[in-house]
């Protein structure tokens, strides 16, 4: 189950997102916000709600869209569990996930175009975390966010 969410400016190509999904045969759950008139919504509304649901494993990641896809994601990775990855690029998009395992995907609907979002959003999609030293590196970065973590 792939989570969606967006403010006002994302609710466009998180429709053409969620299209691309039906056609993957993927499911998703969108957590709002529905409506491109609401210009006065919070970004951190719609990233905490995905973000939660990621963490709690009710969605296994999360694609989530606001102006620049920044202020989406820094909500979304204050939420304990989650690693975002921001693109607007395929290659950082499919290498978040081969080595950062990164569980969610934002992106700027006023930097990429749909058709470029749709690629990213695919590949990040179909890549496979690798693991191995990645693994001990994603394990320090939890380490990190659970205040145990020892650079020395
Ligand atoms: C909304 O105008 C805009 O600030 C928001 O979509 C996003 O780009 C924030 O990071």
């Amino acid at each position: 189950m792939i989570a969606l969410a967006c403010d006002h400016t994302g609710v466009a190509l998180k429709g053409e997102i969620a299209k691309m999904l039906d056609e993957m045969g993927l499911e998703w759950k969108d957590f709002g916000n529905y409506d491109a008139a609401n210009r006065d919504d919070d970004y951190p509304v719609w990233g905490y709600k995905a973000a939660q649901a990621v963490a709690s494993g009710e969605c296994d990641r999360g694609i989530l869209i606001c102006g620049t896809g920044i202020g989406i994601g820094i909500a979304a990775g204050k939420v304990k569990g989650i690693r975002v990855c921001t693109c607007s690029d395929v290659y950082s998009a499919e290498l978040s996930k081969r080595h950062n395992n990164s569980n969610i995907l934002t992106m700027g609907a006023r930097v990429v175009g749909s058709e470029l979002a749709k690629m990213i959003a695919r590949h990040w999609l179909t890549a496979e975390f690798e693991g191995g030293r990645h693994q001990r590196r994603v394990d320090m970065i939890t380490a990190i966010e659970n205040g145990t973590f020892s650079a020395d």
